[in-house]
């Protein structure tokens, strides 16, 4: 297996910033020494994921995620080890040789479905803005009023009105028909009569997953008589609707920057507010916003707004995207479009400063909530009041964020003039279940928990991690054997094969040395309590560990001999175990009480 060599791992690793990578995932804001932002590896709700600039690696409080610059974008973004170095490498403008090759079989299946999105990208956008067919499309989209400028920045195509345009011009560049069917870009006949294009006479948009790439697409009609006004790609294995965002990606600047992401539905809406200079937006792509959307989102801003249609669809759906955002703990606020508008006429016909003025008369959630109950209910019976409050109790049930909850409980029950005490009783009874956890998706099976003890060994490592020295001192006097957990064991192998190739102590260079990844959390676990272990202060004198480590390793060789001379043995024999004793004890006598240290004060 080809490898890239470690030292270039290092220098990539070197040459970018863990704050950087973490930041394109995750807001954070600067706490001290370090910074705090939403773990993106578990159902956070408040911030417990640590990022430490000066020892380069993460660490999540709540779940224990933790790693380095590589191991963070492996997992975020669901890719190989080397995947990530490779990205990191580009990022920093080093060259990385060709390790492609060496990829394995599931790693190539992803590969290729990535590389025929590309590939139907390119050819879409040619056939958009290069060839003759392409002129329908174009008139279509300049009649809308998008920009050539547009068209270009999101990638926008046209698929040709025919059976195997891209289908044609893929397999002439060596992809299977089968394999286009999996990237959702081929489909079958009914009759099993062979493969044909999935997007036939529309306008396509790429979509692009959170990590960048296209993965899909949004396709819409430009024959109007035709029944699907849009066409989507299928799930696949590199696209997951819930889990993807159109706009996120090319947006996501600007809803760090705003502190809120718009919401709206469709894909000319997006396109046409950022034509207008408003760039920090989402469409959910016609459906509700699901909690993955809304946990998604909330990685980059604590705030959204949903921009939806005023009829009854509308208001629907922006009610559920309420309970996916309250459910993540997110803020939620609502904005009714006027009748026979979406966001792109809205913003046509009354500019960026009208659109602007519409996103600040939003409502917040809670006022729109009990405004569109007091629609349907009628809130002075007793029985409409009641129906209300199971309505806003079972959304209620649903946040994990208890300050959320406690927010809105007391505000919920105040507008809908109720108690609190009352509101909290219909929610306790309704709740027949706690609201579930997600569970994680795990790429490795559970290993069994960790346990950290001897206390003593695990300070010696975490010393031995602060320098180069105090790495020396320890594997100079004390064999790895010696630690008597398993796991210490075999970080002291790594520390000492490190210092062997004279490789500075440095916990993100472990990180990369291991394999696993629960030995790369403890490591970076280990790595956090960095700064109460100083080997110069007194608290931890490296002398006195290393002096304590000597003492019990004795005390296990002279349990041993003592073990042996119970039984029977020649003389001889047991002469020679009992000098062993001896010279074992007075080993120990001398590291307890130290006779030259005594003469030499
Ligand atoms: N949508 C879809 N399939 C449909 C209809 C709609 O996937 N058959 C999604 C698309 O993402 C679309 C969004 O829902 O962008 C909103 O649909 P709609 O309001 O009908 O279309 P517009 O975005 O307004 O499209 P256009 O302006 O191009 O008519
Ligand atoms: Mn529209």
């Amino acid at each position: 297996m080809a490898r890239v060599p470690e030292e270039l791992i290092d220098q990539i690793r070197q040459s970018v910033d863990i704050v950087d990578i973490v930041s394109d995932h995750v807001v954070l804001t600067r706490k001290g020494k370090s910074f705090l932002g939403i773990c993106p590896f578990h159902d956070d709700s408040s911030p417990s994921m640590n990022v430490s600039q000066e020892k380069q690696i993460f660490k999540c409080f709540s779940c224990g995620a933790g790693g380095n610059s590589f191991t963070f974008l492996r997992d975020i973004e669901n890719i190989s080890f080397i995947e990530a170095v490779r990205k990191l490498a580009e990022r920093a403008g080093i060259n990385l040789p060709d390790t492609r090759d060496r990829n394995p079989e599931q790693q190539e299946a992803y590969d290729e479905l990535y590389r025929a999105n590309e590939l139907a990208f390119k050819y879409f956008h040619h056939m958009l803005t290069e060839d003759a067919r392409g002129e329908e499309a174009r008139a279509y989209l300049e009649n809308r009023g998008i920009s050539r400028e547009i068209i270009d920045s999101f990638g926008i195509g046209y698929a040709l009105n025919a059976w195997d345009g891209f289908l044609a011009a893929a397999t002439r560049r060596g992809f299977s028909p089968q394999a286009l069917e999996r990237a959702g870009l081929a489909t079958t006949r009914q009759n099993g009569g062979g493969f044909y294009d999935r997007f036939r006479h529309r306008v396509t948009f790429p979509i692009e997953a959170s990590t960048g790439r296209t993965v899909a697409f949004g396709a819409r009609a430009l024959d109007p008589d035709e029944q699907a006004k849009y066409l989507n790609s299928p799930e696949t294995p590199v696209y997951n609707k819930s889990a993807t965002l159109y706009g996120l990606w090319r947006g996501r600047d600007a809803i760090r920057e705003s502190g809120q992401a718009l919401v709206v539905e469709g894909y000319m809406d997006l396109i046409s507010l950022a034509q207008f200079g408003v760039e920090n937006v989402v469409a959910s792509s016609g459906t509700a916003l699901t909690a993955d959307h809304a946990r998604l989102l909330r990685r980059y801003a604590p705030k959204a707004t949903l921009i939806f249609d005023g009829d009854a669809a509308g208001t629907s759906a922006a009610v559920r995207g309420i309970g996916s955002l309250f459910e993540v703990g997110q803020e939620a606020r609502v904005v009714a479009l006027p009748a026979q508008h979406d966001p792109d006429s809205y913003v046509r016909e009354h500019g960026p400063e009208g659109f602007q003025k519409l996103i600040d008369s939003a409502m917040s959630a809670p006022d729109f909530l009990v405004e569109q109950i007091a629609k349907r209910e009628d809130l002075s019976t007793a029985d409409g009041k009641a129906r209300a409050t199971h309505e806003l109790a079972e959304l209620i049930s649903r946040i994990g964020d208890q300050a959320l909850r406690q927010f809105l409980i007391k505000d919920l029950a105040e507008k809908m003039g109720l108690s609190e005490d009352s509101f909290i009783q219909v929610i306790q009874n309704d709740t027949r279940r706690p609201p579930q956890r997600r569970t994680q998706d795990p790429t490795e099976p559970a290993p069994p928990p960790f346990d950290p003890r001897p206390r003593d060994e695990r300070e010696l490592i975490i010393l031995m991690m602060q320098s180069n020295e105090a790495a020396d001192a320890v594997l100079q006097h004390i064999p790895s054997a010696d630690f008597s957990n398993g796991t210490y064991r075999q970080i002291v192998d790594i520390i000492a094969q490190n210092r062997k190739q004279n490789h500075a102590v440095d916990v993100a260079y472990l990180i990369d040395q291991t394999n696993s990844q629960q030995l790369s959390r403890i490591i970076s676990d280990m790595s956090l309590e960095l700064g109460i272990a100083d080997p110069d202060q007194e608290i931890f004198p490296l002398p006195d560990y290393i002096r304590k480590f000597q003492i019990r390793s004795l005390d296990k060789k002279i349990d041993e001999v003592e073990k042996q001379l119970r039984n029977q043995m020649p003389p001889e024999q047991q002469r020679q175990m009992l000098e062993k004793h001896r010279e074992l004890t007075s080993q120990k006598r001398e590291l307890i009480n130290p006779v030259s240290q005594v003469i030499s004060s």
